[in-house]
């Protein structure tokens, strides 16, 4: 990979478009984005009001046409937004960076940011050849660990990052993708039956 991260993409699977972000996204990040549980656990503003909305967009796009992060809209078809998941402080010389997610309320529990965490996992192995693929996450966000958890990571037992915030203290946990574990549920699927037969995919 050279020192930009690729610019457009578009990654699909498992049912899941990610897409860059759109100016006419605005109204659909912010009914999105200003919400207890994403005030709760992720550094957004809140409330998030339009305003927030648009200088979000401006800086997801110089951060996209910079090429220093990978900030997409999760989506079903290409078309309006369900969420969002990231990919960032990219480490070339260690080969790492660390990813995030968010979903709408009105669309959780479906799957979507363990679908879009597996797609954009995988990318950054295969397309990116980041081998240190890395979240971070507070123990008492259960919804986050299950997703983690579900798409193959594990707590790599660092000391947790400690941080003053509205909420009050909070640590965060480090959670590293196990080797061998990115991939879409269907590729995953995939290669336990390859595995089954004796085959290699
Ligand atoms: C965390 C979040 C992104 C999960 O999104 P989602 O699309 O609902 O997650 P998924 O549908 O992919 O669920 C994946 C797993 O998590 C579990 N899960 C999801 N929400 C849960 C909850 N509130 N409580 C317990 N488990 C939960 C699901 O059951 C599933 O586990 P399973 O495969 O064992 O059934 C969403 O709740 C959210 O946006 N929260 C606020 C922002 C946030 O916390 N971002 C992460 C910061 S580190």
């Amino acid at each position: 990979m050279a020192g930009r991260l690729p610019y457009p993409i578009t990654l699909t699977g498992d049912g899941i478009v990610l897409r860059e972000w759109r100016s006419d996204d605005l109204d659909d990040l912010v009914a999105m984005l200003d919400e207890p549980e994403i005030a709760r656990w992720t550094p957004m503003p809140s409330p998030f009001d339009v305003e927030a909305g648009i200088a979000y967009l401006k800086r997801s796009h110089q951060g996209r046409v910079g090429g220093s992060r990978i900030q997409l809209a999760i989506t079903a078809d290409g078309g309006r937004p369900l969420g969002e998941v990231l990919l960032f402080g990219v480490d070339l010389g260690l080969k790492e960076a660390e990813l995030g997610y968010l979903v709408g309320r009105h669309h959780r529990r479906r799957g979507l940011a363990s679908g879009s965490l597996s797609l954009l996992s995988s990318y950054a192995r295969s397309t990116l050849h980041l081998s240190r693929l890395l979240l971070r996450i507070d123990p008492r966000n259960t919804a986050s660990t299950a997703v983690a958890q579900r798409c193959g990571y594990r707590l790599t037992g660092e000391p947790p990052i400690l941080q003053e915030g509205p909420y009050g203290p909070s640590r965060l946990d480090t959670w590293e993708l196990v080797e061998g574990q990115a991939g879409t549920r269907r590729e995953r699927l995939k290669n336990v039956a390859a595995r089954r037969y004796g085959r290699r995919t």
